[in-house]
């Protein structure tokens, strides 16, 4: 099945069809209830609407910092009085439904209350955090498991969750580019598209269909330095071309919200940027929904120095276009005076309300404000083995594999005497990942249960964790060494816990910590064969005995059943078809480091290196590239044809390959569409992934594949912000990753063929 960006995007053009967009009727009569409400509503009651305040009727530990109304007394109350609207990040039916009781039951116009939460990768069945999932390059996936996801979450009483991240990252510093899609723009908008299809399903009154919220609008992933919470200062031109595609993509499969992001772009605090949240995100791509802030972020105006005072950053989010003040209360606190001050219009107030009852309607909450709020859901729905089986398949999938001298897979029935070693061989606080807050502690799989489920006979297991996550245990390493000289092979289960991943968690390099790497290079030194095993939520750079090894595999967090999908790779159950959504560069220094870069004056060339774009003590390329990811098999791509290598202004190219499984094992292989406008009016990345398509082969099977280009998928933002194509020369490839690849190229013509 080919995605293709283009496809992706025409759900804006193409309507309900392109996406099985979910049903959005309303039905005769129901728009007026809303309108009336809005008649009959106080000040107070239409600022309570645009209020989200945590769950204190089902307190859970989320990442957030303890702030706001917290105990269920006095938000039962606030409830009482009209002056909550949504509550966010608590889960369990009876909490829910003692809320909604307050609320239908209690308040003076029984407007239901929406429930909400941060189901990134999973509720209690935990699947690969997304930047793993991402590897797999695979919509289809992404989708089914965020639709397993939103029964979970819709089983435990919520409506709604804060969730896909469709943020771009572009530096692996930031730690949060394991919430999102990787690097490239045409994958992140395929994948959060897709999310939103799973979460929301076709129809929004299901009570099983999960509201989705592409975060955090925009460009939050292109913080300077990968500084988390920083400042983001770029073109137009590169907000429209990397950082907007994404959400326009969400918005077309049918999120009805968003988020704005903490950050500010060139000067403005996204939370008060009206040109951002109401001009661009209204006005030019036509959404529809409303937009939370994020947490206690329209207060951080004042720390922004943007807002004046409390008062004055409640006016200016929203001014801007904030509908739903998430924590903070100002909007309870401040609207109704700044209303009848005339600091706020009641129309727009009357706006955000509107778009906030309109999604409840989209919904059915007013038709069934119990919806999602059912026990014997709660009781069947959720950890179900079908869901443990999808999330050990969806892990399986997202294992890239780095590197293979030819060690792997290892055969279990060999009976060779396996170390496995670091420290986290044992694990089981580190196997979910960050933002995972809802799963149950110590209930993943961790490596050594996997291993052992998987071994005819699990004394063949050695176990040493040699040192800790983040410094050295004492005699740890002597006693690693002393397990690895006696085995057959070392697994060396090395990389970053879960804390050093996630909101706040920027690092100032994406090296292994030191004390893994004394003890990756003390194994090394054994001369064992070693096969790394990386834990990790963002791209490294790696050195030493680690690069060295004879295997590499990038697992990520992989979820609830880790232990098992590791296992199932190494011992060759699975084949590994994973491909790097994030480039692996050679050095922490290179960041922010992506494959579609610009070419510069001084592209190094045939290994020339003075006078060149690159760093004096490597060529700024990758060790391992986004888009790289290798087999138990191999396979050869070759018979690239076009239709046409001129492409008329209206015309479809039509693009076929043959890809041929030259090895003995099934596996699958992600061919990869890329193009480069050779000259341009704005300079064009040295290359762009337009299209992937993954296909599955027997040992010795052959197919070929089919592409097709239309002008659209060679357009850009010019200057001045303008999406446009221009006749010329474009590089076209298809490959295994972003370097390499059959080459080919079309010239596009702006009007119709010259005479020949
Ligand atoms: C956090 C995050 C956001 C999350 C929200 C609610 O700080 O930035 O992604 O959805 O608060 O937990």
């Amino acid at each position: 099945m080919t995605m293709h960006r283009r496809a992706v995007l025409s759900g804006i053009l193409g309507g309900a069809a392109a996406f099985g967009l979910p049903r959005i009727t309303f039905a005769a009569g129901e728009v007026q209830r809303v309108d009336d409400l809005i008649a009959r509503m106080t000040i107070e009651e239409k600022a309570g609407q645009m209020t989200c305040l945590a769950d204190a009727f089902r307190p859970f530990n989320p990442p957030n910092p303890q702030a706001g109304i917290q105990d269920e007394k006095r938000l039962s109350e606030e409830i009482r009085k009209g002056r909550v609207g949504c509550l966010f990040n608590g889960i369990g039916v009876a909490g829910a439904r003692r809320a909604q009781e307050l609320a239908v039951k209690e308040s003076r116009l029984g407007i239901p209350l929406l429930f909400a939460g941060d189901v990134i990768h999973g509720l209690k069945t935990i699947f690969p955090v997304p930047l793993a999932e991402a590897s797999s390059f695979d919509p289809e996936l992404a989708r089914s498991t965020a639709r397993a996801m939103a029964v979970e979450a819709t089983a435990a009483g919520l409506h709604l969750t804060f969730a896909p991240m469709a943020d771009v990252a572009r530096d692996q510093r930031w730690g949060r580019v394991v919430e999102g899609s990787g690097e490239d723009v045409t994958l992140t908008a395929l994948l959060s598209a897709a999310r939103v299809h799973g979460f929301q399903g076709r129809d929004l009154r299901r009570a099983d269909s999960l509201l989705a919220c592409p975060k955090h609008f925009a460009a939050y992933g292109a913080v300077a330095g990968g500084l988390e919470y920083g400042s983001v200062d770029i073109s137009d031109e590169t907000l429209r071309e990397t950082h907007l595609p994404p959400f326009a993509a969400s918005f077309a499969a049918g999120a009805l919200t968003t988020m704005a992001a903490f950050s500010e772009i060139n000067g403005v605090p996204a939370t008060a940027d009206r040109a951002l949240l109401t001009d661009t995100l209204r006005g030019e791509m036509e959404f529809r929904g409303f937009v939370f802030s994020d947490y206690t972020a329209d207060e951080e105006l004042i720390a922004h120095g943007y807002a004046e005072d409390e008062r004055d950053a409640a006016r200016l989010a929203v001014l801007a276009g904030v509908d739903m003040s998430m924590q903070s209360g100002l909007y309870i606190r401040y609207l109704p005076e700044l209303v009848k001050s005339g600091a706020v219009p009641m129309g727009t107030v009357d706006v955000a309300v509107r778009r906030i009852l309109y999604v409840k309607l989209a919904m059915g909450l007013f038709d069934n404000p119990w919806r999602s709020l059912d026990e014997e859901a709660e009781r069947t729905r959720i950890a179900t083995p079908a869901h443990r089986a999808l999330a050990r398949d969806a892990a399986g999938r997202s294992i890239v594999l780095l590197k293979n001298s030819g060690v792997l897979p290892i055969d279990p029935s060999q009976g060779q005497k396996i170390a496995l070693i670091g420290p986290f061989g044992e694990d089981r606080d580190n196997v979910y990942g960050p933002w995972a807050f809802y799963g149950d502690p110590g209930k993943g799989v961790d490596l050594a249960t996997g291993l052992r489920a998987a071994l005819p006979d699990a004394a063949k297991l050695a176990v040493e964790p040699g040192c800790g996550m983040d410094g050295p245990i004492d005699g740890g390493i002597a006693r690693a060494v002393e397990i690895a000289k006696s085995a057959d092979i070392v697994l060396l289960a090395i990389g970053e816990s879960q804390t050093m991943s996630g909101e706040a968690q920027s690092r100032t390099t994406i090296e292994i910590p030191a004390a893994q790497q004394a003890l990756a290079d003390a194994i090394g030194a054994t001369g064992k064969p070693v096969v790394v095993l990386l834990r990790h939520g963002r791209a490294l750079a790696l050195h030493g005995s680690v690069a060295d090894a004879q295997a590499i595999l990038a697992t990520w967090f992989l979820g609830s059943e880790s232990g098992h999908a590791v296992a199932d790779v190494l011992f060759g159950t699975v084949n590994p078809s994973g491909k790097l959504p994030v480039s692996f560069p050679w050095e922490s220094g290179q960041e922010p480091f992506f494959y579609d870069r610009k070419s510069t004056g001084r592209p190094v060339v045939d290994n020339r290196t003075e006078y060149r774009a690159r760093y004096t003590t490597t060529d700024n390329s990758a060790r391992f590239p986004f888009g790289h990811g290798l087999s138990y098999t191999e396979f050869v791509l070759d018979n690239l044809k076009l239709s046409d290598s001129a492409m008329r202004w209206d015309d479809t190219v039509e693009i076929s390959v043959r890809i041929t499984n030259k090895g003995s094992r099934r596996g699958s292989e992600v061919a990869q569409l890329y193009i480069r406008d050779r000259v341009a009016s704005r300079t064009r990345p040295i290359r762009e992934l337009k299209a992937m398509q993954r296909v599955s082969l027997s040992p010795g099977e052959s197919r070929t594949i089919h592409f097709s280009l239309i002008r659209k998928d060679l357009e850009f933002i010019g200057q001045g912000s303008k999406r446009i194509a221009e006749p010329g020369m474009f590089d076209i490839w298809v490959g295994q990753s972003s370097t390499g690849g059959l080459h080919t190229q079309i010239e596009l013509y702006a009007a119709a063929l010259p005479k020949n």
